[in-house]
């Protein structure tokens, strides 16, 4: 039997990262998370309880709310994939919504989040076989993953890429506003004290704004069959 592995991929927002994480562990029969989705839901939490104030987090009630706060993936059928949940609760469409989108970067920069997630998150990889994206996964979550790959695209490409997907699912946006909540996003995550984007020294770069999810895939394949032999 294949040994396995960790894989984790970092980038950008909006680079394609899930399509690609989603694709290697099908093809590789691993368990794939989608670590933003946990900070997005934790994010939508805080925004029913009305906890944001002038844009910034009321912190006072954060460390109970982190303590009773279950986030989890279920399999849905109907869509053939995992969904996030929330105490429960089929979030995934909320999650994605511009409100969550606008307000995640400053709730993802809040070290008492970053702590819990990171604890569930490393809790989820412990029997491998497992592809987790997101901002700190290759440098932080699991620095001993045996693949790190550091996902970058054309800022330009993302927007339009994000645009289309939002499009699709009928949400009214511009393209200048998803463009600026993709740099603001980039340069929040970036900037954080605690565990900024950043590529992990022994990360591969893959910069896919030319290339499609099946070039992608060429591009991966030996080196999961390296490491997986
Ligand atoms: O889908 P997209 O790449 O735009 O973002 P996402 O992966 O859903 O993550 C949403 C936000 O959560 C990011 O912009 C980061 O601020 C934060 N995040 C993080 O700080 N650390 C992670 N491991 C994953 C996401």
């Amino acid at each position: 039997m294949n040994k396995k592995i960790v894989i984790a991929i970092d980038g950008f927002s909006s680079c394609g990262k899930s399509t690609f994480a989603k694709a290697i562990a099908n093809r590789l029969g691993y368990l794939y998370i989608d670590s933003g989705a946990m900070y997005r839901a934790v994010t939508l939490e805080l925004l029913r309880r009305g906890l944001f104030e002038d844009g910034v987090v009321k912190t006072s009630t954060l460390d109970s709310i982190l303590k009773e706060i279950n986030i989890g993936f279920s399999f849905d059928s109907s869509r053939n994939s995992y969904v996030t949940t929330l105490n429960g609760e089929v979030v995934e469409d909320e999650i994605r919504s511009p409100q969550v989108a606008n307000h995640v970067s400053l709730v993802a920069a809040i070290p008492a989040v970053r702590t819990r997630l990171v604890e569930l998150q490393r809790e989820l990889g412990k029997m491998k076989g497992i592809v987790m994206d997101g901002r700190d996964i290759g440098t932080v979550v699991f620095p001993d993953a045996e693949l790190k790959i550091f996902m970058t695209a054309d800022p330009v490409v993302r927007a339009q890429r994000r645009l289309k997907e939002l499009q699709e699912k009928d949400l009214n946006v511009t393209f200048n506003e998803v463009l600026k909540n993709i740099e603001e996003r980039d340069y929040i995550d970036q900037n954080r004290d605690v565990a900024p984007l950043r590529k992990a020294d022994d990360a591969v770069v893959l910069d896919n704004t030319n290339m499609t999810v099946e070039e992608q895939m060429e591009w991966v394949d030996d080196m999961v069959k390296r490491l997986t032999v």
